[in-house]
């Protein structure tokens, strides 16, 4: 082959590597209830080494935090805890920021958490930096519980308060993590409950898995599992809390004097690990996943002859 010939050869090598995780349909997309996504016949490399660990990295080992960066906090400098991550061990579907395909934002609204009240944001932006070389990042955007309205019901919780959160996305991982937590309403300035993020962190467990989680109750082997479902998607959330990630401990905390109690400091140090799967899906996504395996096949076939023309 001429340097010209195996330089395209490698072009079109590559993108045809590209072309096999992105088209072909795994099981789960299928609609197939799977027990364990673990399909790794035609994963790159990197989503195959990313499985066999926790599904994300601790932000604090490489110069980022697991608090959040808050402006004007007084004393200067204080944040808000990153408790719950969705891990990148999750189904992909729902790593994408997406309402459509069973994608992130449909997941959330199965546990009635929408995005902000008809398109406003209110409150003050925070930063977080997740260790990925990003450094301090904005945040993607807020949810806020709705009320069983996915219509308008975060208005209400902009209002009254409730269960809202934060989230970012670590580039390296493609986790997410999230800022949970239940503000008291917008009269009262948006402050945090009593004991506020560990209740934020366990009633969207809850609502997860249909499991009532007793705060305070849960260490670090705390594992809960169960399914929610929205748009015909039905998910399946494993859930594992975990030590090591925050302190347990009041240092650091923004509103840490509204939240933290007599006995108990503002959070407890867990972070709460979700890993989801899709159990179900629409059928007409099943057909449009189908037909995505034959595209992607017939792309693959015209691509190897192309390829095979030219040397
Ligand atoms: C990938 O496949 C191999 C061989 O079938 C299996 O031994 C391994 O456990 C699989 N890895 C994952 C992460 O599922
Ligand atoms: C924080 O304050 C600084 C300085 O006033 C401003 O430049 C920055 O945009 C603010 N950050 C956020 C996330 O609001
Ligand atoms: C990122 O945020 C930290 C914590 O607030 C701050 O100390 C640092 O200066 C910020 N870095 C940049 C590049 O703004
Ligand atoms: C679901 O979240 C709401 C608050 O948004 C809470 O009142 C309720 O207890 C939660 N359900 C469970 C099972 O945790
Ligand atoms: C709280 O923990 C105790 C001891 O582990 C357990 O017996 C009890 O069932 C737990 N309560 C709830 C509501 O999970
Ligand atoms: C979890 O808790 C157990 C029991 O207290 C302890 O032995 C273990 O070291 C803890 N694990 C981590 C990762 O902190
Ligand atoms: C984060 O890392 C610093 C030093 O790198 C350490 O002092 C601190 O305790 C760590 N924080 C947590 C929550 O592990
Ligand atoms: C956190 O510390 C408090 C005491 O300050 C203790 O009661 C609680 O059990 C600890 N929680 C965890 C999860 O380690
Ligand atoms: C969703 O489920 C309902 C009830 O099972 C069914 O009537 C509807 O056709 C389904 N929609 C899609 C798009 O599959």
């Amino acid at each position: 082959m001429s340097t010209a010939r195996s330089a395209l050869f490698l072009i079109i090598a590559s993108q045809l590597v590209s072309l096999v995780p992105t088209t072909i349909a795994s099981p789960g997309q299928l609609g197939i209830a799977q027990a364990q996504p673990r399909w790794n016949v035609s994963g790159t490399l990197s989503s195959l080494s990313r499985r066999d660990s926790a599904g994300y990295n601790n932000p604090n080992a490489t110069g980022g935090s697991m608090l959040t960066i808050v402006n004007g906090t007084y004393p200067a400098g204080l944040g808000e805890p990153l408790n719950v991550i969705l891990s990148a061990n999750s189904n992909k579907d729902v790593l994408v920021k997406s309402a459509d395909d069973g994608g992130f934002l449909n997941y959330m609204l199965s546990t009635f958490m929408g995005e902000e009240c008809l398109g406003q944001h209110l409150g003050d932006d925070q930063m977080a930096n997740l260790g990925d070389g990003q450094g301090n990042h904005t945040q993607v955007e807020e949810l806020r519980w709705d009320f069983g309205n996915p219509y308008i019901g975060t208005c209400q919780e902009t209002f009254q308060g409730g269960l809202h959160l934060r989230y970012w996305v670590q580039s390296t991982t493609g986790a997410y993590f999230m800022a949970t937590s239940i503000e008291v309403g917008a009269s009262a300035g948006h402050d945090i409950v009593s004991d506020g993020y560990n209740l934020g962190r366990d009633y969207l467990v809850g609502n997860l898995t249909g499991t009532q989680v007793e705060s305070w109750n849960v260490t670090n082997q705390t594992t809960y599992s169960g399914t929610s479902s929205h748009n015909n998607y039905t998910y399946r959330t494993d859930v594992q809390y975990v030590s090591g990630l925050l302190l347990n401990s009041s240092d650091g905390i923004n509103h840490y004097l509204t939240v933290e109690t007599s006995t108990e400091p503002a959070i407890d140090g867990l972070v709460a690990v979700l890993t989801v799967d899709i159990l179900s899906r629409p059928t007409s996504s099943a057909f449009a996943s189908l037909s995505s395996v034959s595209f992607g096949a017939t792309l693959l076939v015209a691509g190897i002859a192309s390829v095979l023309l030219l040397v």
